[in-house]
């Protein structure tokens, strides 16, 4: 049997990741997925991505959060988001990471793959067709059945949209994890969820588990950075 460990939507959240490592050992499990956004809007970017930079049999891809970073960092302009205290979290992201840290980021793809048992995987942040795309588990069927026609991938694992779900439609299994560090459901606990294969069985699980949301949120006043992301941990909702 094979055990997969499913991340994702870190978002620089250390504690949320430290706390799902201390419950779950990730050591017991054959590979650790990340879907991709490292970065921005908690103040540990540089220990999340030690934390993976550290572990052998990680398989992890870039999100839209990392891209916009890598973007800073050659030089590019920031087109988007437009509100100013989001623009402050990229800006100060991008100043505090650490070489070693960016040059992990930039050899990261935007996508990827394995197999285990008889399932090929895809690991992909939005979906396969998109990396910018949100899909909930809300999305119309017919979505769920373009996405699973002529799939290569009898499993794909997304992140982005934040929300964790499995659906089985026309055969294909989709899984989002959902968000490890930034919830947006009115459940500030940490999200994630294991994947165990042997064979032609797949069986997933989901997991919420508390963390010490207050260091996140002291990790934000020290940096002066906005207050508005101290509340939005500590209720676990968007918004802005
Ligand atoms: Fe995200």
């Amino acid at each position: 049997m094979k055990k997969l460990l499913l991340l994702g939507d870190i978002h620089a959240n250390y504690p949320a990741l430290d706390a799902i490592a201390n419950y779950i050992r990730p050591e017991r499990f054959d590979w650790i997925i990340n879907t991709g956004d490292f970065t921005v809007y908690s103040t540990f970017p540089n220990e999340t991505i030690q934390w993976f930079r550290e572990r052998t049999r990680t398989i992890c891809i870039l999100g839209n959060t990392d891209r916009k970073i890598l973007r800073i960092l050659k030089g590019k302009k920031l087109k988007k988001p437009k509100k100013k205290e989001k623009r402050v979290m990229y800006f100060w992201t991008s100043e505090t990471l650490l070489p070693k840290n960016i040059a992990y980021l930039k050899s990261l793809p935007e996508q990827t793959d394995l197999t285990a048992g008889d399932f090929r995987i895809g690991v992909f942040h939005g979906t396969r067709d998109d990396p910018d795309e949100e899909l909930f588990p809300s999305a119309p069927e017919s979505r769920f059945r373009q996405l699973a026609r002529d799939s290569v991938y009898q499993v794909q694992i997304m992140g982005h949209s934040h929300v964790p779900y499995y659906k089985i439609v026309d055969g294909i299994h989709f899984i989002n994890p959902g968000s490890v560090g930034r919830m947006f459901d009115g459940d500030p606990r940490a999200s994630f969820a294991t994947l165990k294969i042997a064979s032609a069985k797949i069986a997933v699980e989901h997991f919420r588990i508390p963390y010490t949301v207050e260091d996140v949120v002291k990790g934000l006043k020290e940096q002066k950075l906005p207050n508005i992301y101290a509340k939005m941990f500590r209720v676990g909702e968007k918004l802005n």
